[in-house]
């Protein structure tokens, strides 16, 4: 199979182009069911995406939503709380219903439960159409870190210090913890968007897509998923093998492929 990898010029227009795939997902489906990610990738997309809605271009009621994860515990006003981030980047903004969007509770008590109950909830919605995906330093995909299982679902996990590094604030420590999708779930969704930006994560990058499927690189099971669209700014892409052609409107091929499987 070959994954499909569009690169862009630059972080602004990478972000349109992820924008554009959602938006086009959700003009054609309404009552879709996307998995989103937090992060600093993501930021502008969620930006885009609120302004196709003011425009009157977009209607979120019907969506379901479901966050690949959440630290763990964490109090209501962390102010790294994914909850938090949601709110702030797409869903004060838009008509979204908040009964049908979903981020894991990283303030329950009973965070193994909350696991198990998320994963339910994900498997009664009819599981994830459109789930967009970042990739950590270390070829994490949500919390899944290095080592994870492959048949991994729900669950609590430890977060890996390379990853705490990356997100850590001075003014708040960051729990050592997070509930997060696994990889099984993900692997579950209908299609996947990997969305990457910058030096720092070509590397990781290349490997993920040339390198051997292993569990050190949990972003390398991807090459294996059916509907994979991998979106990168031309320095995230700075390392990847010259073989990949730059498929740079993916989204009608996608969708055929999907309306044929
Ligand atoms: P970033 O995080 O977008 O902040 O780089 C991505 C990730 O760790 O999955």
């Amino acid at each position: 199979m070959t994954v499909s990898v569009s690169i862009h010029e630059n972080y602004d227009r990478l972000s349109e182009q992820v924008a554009r795939i959602f938006a086009r997902h959700l003009l054609n489906t309404p009552d879709t069911t996307f998995g989103f990610a937090t992060g600093e990738t993501p930021k502008q997309f969620y930006e885009r995406l609120a302004e196709l809605y003011d425009r009157g271009f977009l209607d979120f009621q019907q969506l379901k939503a479901f966050n690949l994860d959440e630290f763990y515990p964490v109090g209501p006003d962390h102010p790294k709380r994914f909850k938090r981030y949601m709110d702030r980047h797409l869903y004060d903004h838009v008509n979204v219903d908040p009964r049908q969007v979903h981020v894991p509770d990283g303030t329950t008590d009973q965070p193994e439960k909350e696991a198990r109950a998320y994963e339910e909830k994900i498997r009664r919605s009819g599981g994830i159409d459109l789930q967009l995906l970042g990739i950590g330093c270390n070829g994490h995909i949500g919390f899944n870190e290095p080592g994870s299982a492959w048949d991994s679902e729900t669950r609590v996990v430890s977060i890996a210090s390379q990853t705490r590094e990356q997100y850590s604030v001075e003014s708040e420590p960051l729990p050592d913890q997070a509930i997060t999708m696994g990889i099984k779930t993900i692997m579950h969704s209908s299609r996947i968007v990997l969305m990457a930006s910058g030096t720092r994560k070509a590397e990781i990058v290349n490997r993920a897509l040339n390198g051997p499927v292993t569990r050190e690189v949990p972003a390398s099971i991807l090459q294996l998923h059916p509907h994979l669209q991998v979106c990168l700014d031309q320095q995230a892409a700075s390392r990847i093998d010259e073989s990949y052609t730059n498929d740079e409107d993916p989204v009608e091929r996608i969708e055929q492929e999907v309306a044929q499987s």
